[in-house]
């Protein structure tokens, strides 16, 4: 481990109210709807999201009838970077995030003057929790001359304190950059994705020891004896995932990047190590092809493939509507701390727009584009 760094748990015990273990989030899921409450649930958000000139914008994870209704209703379902951007370029007066809080505090951050709803606002993240702002201004201080690297999955105090913010889907061309600029970088919080990035780029990273409690429970182990049974198919990996899941990959990225995958590969089987709430978007995007959960436990344990975010699951229909209807669960932020989090997201905005005009394929598209002509690495 680096010097400096750390060993942080997702749990805060210190917090005393809220959802901040797994358990006491799943308690806070909603049991499943009947047919006719589904429906007077999914007609309730139609109209009160006109009637509220409102948009719905939605993370991959979360329960597919609010993924359906984001698209349908000309909002959108996406990965955090696009979240971002799509809610800070929409002209709805209101948006309503779901997802998990770090998504609704962006959309604040860069849109003040829009009134953010969610439809719980103690739906948070793994990271966030296990990354308290006055411990990593302290972390900082241990490193006055590095460049600070945050991941999206963070409070804005923590934002804050940032050079850069970054997401899974542009992590690694922004610190390769810094890099290339002999830039010696400090990373937070998740320790696999710093250290994915770290192993990609060579970069001279520091990192905060934080975890994705959904991600981090992927087997190497297990994988590997399901590979085996699945010889044809394509690895999807997220870069939230331990080292040994990702050292098995065919592709690593973020939930839009494993999403275009099972389109643009010829693959028909896809073995998939994420929040199994992407496995929605994929049927409906490659009807034909076959899905497997990446496993997180051995053959004995009761779950065999359970990745499913706690937290992405507390968002309801019903609390999505009733946000709409009541304006509750708004996102509110200091503005003065909200200006000092919106530098470090308008760097990486900016960079990732530049980097749309630039249209040249780099290595990465080189290596997956032979990949899937079936060249690649098997
Ligand atoms: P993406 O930006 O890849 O959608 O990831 C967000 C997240 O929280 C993954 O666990
Ligand atoms: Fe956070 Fe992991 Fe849930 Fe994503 S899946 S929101 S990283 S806990």
């Amino acid at each position: 481990m680096p010097s400096g760094t750390r060993i942080v748990e997702f749990d805060r015990p210190d917090m005393a109210v809220g959802t901040h273990t797994v358990a006491e989030a799943w308690a806070r899921v909603n049991p499943p709807l009947s047919p006719q409450e589904r429906e007077f649930q999914k007609d309730r958000v139609r109209r009160l999201l006109k009637s509220r000139n409102a948009a719905l914008v939605a993370h991959y994870y979360v329960d597919a009838d609010i993924q359906d209704l984001a698209e349908e209703t000309g909002g959108c379902v996406s990965d955090s970077l696009e979240m971002a951007r799509f809610g800070r370029d929409h002209a709805a007066d209101t948006l309503v995030v779901s997802g998990v809080r770090f998504m609704g505090e962006t959309a604040k951050i860069l849109s003040p003057e829009k009134r953010i709803l969610m439809p719980d606002l103690d739906a948070t993240c793994s990271l966030d929790l296990g990354c308290d702002p006055v411990a990593f201004a302290a972390f900082r201080a241990q490193h006055p001359d590095r460049t600070v690297v945050v991941y999206a999955n963070t409070s804005a105090a923590v934002k804050a304190q940032a050079d850069w913010m970054v997401t899974s889907s542009i992590g690694l061309d922004i610190v390769a950059e810094l890099h290339r600029q002999g830039q010696k970088i400090l990373w937070a919080p998740d320790r696999h994705l710093g250290s994915y990035i770290q192993r990609e780029t060579g970069a001279d990273m520091v990192l905060w020891q934080g975890s994705c409690t959904v991600h981090d429970e992927f087997k190497g182990i297990e994988l590997d004896l399901m590979r085996k049974e699945h010889p044809g198919a394509l690895v999807l990996v997220h870069p939230e995932s331990p080292a040994s899941v990702v050292a098995q990959a065919d592709v690593v990225g973020s939930t839009s990047r494993l999403l275009a995958a099972v389109t643009e590969s010829p693959a028909t089987t896809f073995i998939v190590a994420t929040d199994q709430g992407l496995l929605h978007k994929m049927r409906l995007a490659a009807p034909g092809k076959t899905f497997i959960a990446a496993p997180t436990a051995g053959e004995s344990a009761t779950c065999k493939s359970c990745a499913h975010c706690p937290w992405m699951a507390m968002n309801s229909l019903k609390g999505v509507a009733d946000a709409l209807e009541f304006g509750t669960n708004e996102i509110r932020l200091d503005p003065a701390l909200g200006r000092q989090a919106k530098v470090c997201i308008d760097r990486m905005l900016d960079f990732a727009a530049a980097r749309r005009r630039d249209t040249r394929p780099g290595p990465d598209l080189a290596r997956e584009q032979a990949l899937f002509s079936g060249i690649g690495p098997a």
